[in-house]
């Protein structure tokens, strides 16, 4: 059982807030902030994020700072109980920085300077933005580290891009030498004899780019991983002056959950906490419920990056956003589930962006706490203060852990590798999107999974899944086999094992050091187009399987399976392969999830785990979490349809009201149940 501190010290409640820009207002701040305050209060808003994109307003020229305008926004804060959520302004740069030193901005890859303007684009590497972002973060801090009001850092604003300037080049070229050691050794890992790409100098490398280098895998490679170790020196630079000077204050920088551009199983062991922007898009009809599994696919995942702590869901829309093809409004009760939904995975916020609707500019009509109405009367408010009030009867959940016994990988690296690859279906190889529908399997037959790496430990799991391992990591393969022998269930699918971490192919035949374990060897891959599938038998139903299916041979491993059309047929469509005192699984072809609803299912009965609510309508999720205060269970109908299930013995927490046995759950209705 694992009971977490509350994010802020003094603040042991569920957080409610959101994205604030008071300084927008500075010409009418004297009746628009009133009006802020008074809303805050009615809604239950307890946090307010501030200063995210404020460098213009804080350093208007260089070296003139004026603070006078946040002082007067932090006092604000405090005298109304509310928290900030204090911001480092890195996310976007005044005018007259870009203007004096051009360094500052990004070059594509191209060699393309950017010009002013837009946000998060400045260059990680140039000593300018460094020495500038130290210089007021460092203000920022010693100014308000006594100040009641602060009680988190929001660093920057969703990290993201990469900058390809001469600077960049030296650093790129730095952390290569640094990893490579010699030339010829990054040759041979990179396999540069192919095409003539041998190098025999650093100084001859430059970043992936359209218009030079762009398909050598092992250059790709590095680059995103090196692009990922620039936004973890970046933040590790951010963060030193806050750290130094406010040591009890947290850090967190918010997140994109499978944002491609950075891994954050790296990024994510720098935080404090993990927060995320979650921003669903829900279509008020039946399809909400993979939009909500998506979603909860994605909150496992943030929470994952972090080590599993209490997390924050840093932003949401609270009506409509403005950047969707169709942005749609909120059904009735989406507002409540998409909030619950988050303190379900373990999120102990629930914030907004944005708290107040701009008067201009690109982000007038998305979606707020406060409309242009300024009224407490619309639905959009009315469904806030509801979420307000909902959370603040939550209380003795605010910390409580997550304790699951399956674990899903979803892993940055390895997706790099797979996305680069050409093979088989080159339009897309859809990684996210079978991660994702293994997640549906265990989600669909009430389960509750983490989401790991392969770097991550595998011992206090009793399943691991790992959908298209296709790169195995250093170390990787022995953990898995050690996880079996101790007794786990491994699941592998199609494309494990081909290539190492450099991107070279194993020989010997796939899945490579994960074919002693699995007990097959596959010997060919083939790709289907929308209209091509193959199937199977299990249990005695009849599955699909589409895109990608492998011809494997059981050596040592069972067949549970056969492929049933065209020449495939007769090859194992799934084995199971007994080593030590566990089993390891393998799935031949791209199957949906609800053949792994099935299928999970039944492998988590017989490792001894049962569902948190057994027979789980189509539509309705489930988690758990367990803390100080006893054991929480969330059921959550994601459709606007009624769903009936059979709950266990427990009582509902904000009604108080004893539930137990068959329940009807109303459209889009969430239950947090205390369990007796
Ligand atoms: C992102 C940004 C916010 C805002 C929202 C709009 O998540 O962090 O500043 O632009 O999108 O949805
Ligand atoms: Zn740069």
């Amino acid at each position: 059982m694992a009971q977490y501190p509350p994010i802020m010290k003094d603040k042991p409640v569920f957080l409610h807030g959101g994205d604030y820009n008071p300084e927008q207002w500075m010409n009418e701040k004297d009746t628009i902030w009133k009006i802020d305050m008074e809303m805050a209060k009615k809604a239950g808003i307890n946090t307010l994020s501030v200063g995210i994109f404020s460098w213009a307003m804080l350093e208007p020229k260089e070296g003139k700072f004026h603070f006078e305008w946040l002082d007067e926004v932090m006092d604000m804060l405090a005298e109304n109980g509310i928290k900030a959520v204090l911001a480092t302004p890195s996310g976007a740069r005044p005018a007259w920085m870009a203007e004096k030193y051009p360094e500052v901005l990004r070059v594509r890859s191209d060699d393309r300077r950017e010009l002013f303007g837009g946000r998060h684009n400045h260059c990680l590497t140039s000593p300018v933005y460094r020495e500038k972002v130290r210089k007021i973060n460092t203000l920022l801090a010693e100014r308000y580290k006594d100040h009641p009001a602060l009680g988190m850092w929001h660093v920057s604003n969703e990290y993201g891009g990469e900058c390809h300037c001469n600077l960049c080049q030296e650093k790129f070229r730095g952390w290569l030498k640094e990893r490579y050691s010699t030339i010829d050794k990054l040759n041979d890992s990179w396999w540069n004899t192919f095409w003539s790409h041998r190098y025999s100098s650093f100084d001859q490398i430059h970043s992936p780019s359209h218009m030079g280098e762009s398909g050598s895998h092992g250059l790709n490679l590095a680059w995103k991983r090196f692009t990922t170790q620039q936004f973890c020196d970046f933040y590790s630079w951010e963060i030193e002056p806050l750290k130094r000077i406010t040591p009890d204050i947290p850090c967190t920088a918010n997140l994109m959950h499978t944002y491609p551009g950075i891994n954050y199983f790296e990024l994510g062991r720098l935080l404090d906490r993990s927060s995320w922007d979650n921003y669903p898009t829900w279509t008020n009809d039946m399809r909400d419920a993979g939009v909500a599994a998506h979603s909860a696919f994605c909150h496992d995942l943030m929470r994952g990056v972090c080590g599993d702590k209490p997390f924050m869901m840093m932003e949401s829309s609270p009506s409509a956003v403005n950047w969707q093809p169709i942005n749609r409004l909120r059904t009735p009760g989406i507002l409540m589930l998409q909030g619950l939904q988050a303190v379900a995975h373990g999120s102990d916020t629930v914030q907004y962006f944005q708290f107040r609707k701009g008067k201009g500019s690109s982000e007038k009509f998305h979606g707020a706490v406060i409309s242009h109405d300024n009224s407490d009367q619309n639905r959009v408010f009315q469904e806030v203060a509801q979420v307000g009030d909902a959370l603040a009867h939550l209380t003795p959940i605010v910390g409580a852990g997550t304790e699951n016994k399956i674990a899903l990988i979803y892993d940055w690296e390895n997706r790099w590798a797979l996305d680069d690859a050409q093979f088989g279906n080159n339009i897309n190889k859809g990684y996210e999107q079978t991660v994702d529908a293994h997640y549906c399997g265990f989600a669909r037959a009430g389960y509750g999974v983490d989401v790991i790496d392969e770097t991550c430990d595998l011992s206090g799991y009793s399943i691991v899944c790992g959908p298209m391992t296709y790169m195995l990591r250093p170390g990787f393969a022995e953990r898995v086999k050690s996880f079996v022998e101790n007794g786990g269930r491994y699941i592998a699918t199609y494309i494990s094992g081909w290539v190492n971490e450099e991107d070279l192919c194993f020989m010997g035949g796939f899945p490579g050091p994960l074919r002693d374990v699995l007990g097959v060897w596959d010997e060919e891959n083939d790709a289907m187009d929308e209209n091509q599938h193959n199937h199977f038998t299990w249990n005695g139903k009849t599955y699909e399987i589409s895109d990608f299916c492998a011809l494997i041979h059981a050596e040592n491993a069972k067949i549970m399976s056969l492929l049933e059309d065209k020449f495939y047929k007769g090859y194992p469509a799934l084995t199971e392969n007994a080593y030590g005192k566990g089993k390891a699984y393998y799935i031949a072809g791209r199957t949906d999830e609800h053949f792994l609803k099935d299928f999970y299912g039944a492998i988590a009965r017989e490792a001894g785990l049962l569902p948190l609510v057994e027979d789980l309508p189509y539509g309705v999720l489930c988690t758990k979490r367990v803390g100080d205060h006893g054991e929480f269970l969330f059921v959550m109908n994601t459709v606007p349809a009624e769903n009936t299930v059979k709950l266990p013995s427990c009582t509902e927490v904000r009604s108080g009201e004893e539930l137990g046995g068959e329940y009807t759950l109303q459209p889009y209705q969430v239950l947090a149940l205390k369990k007796k």
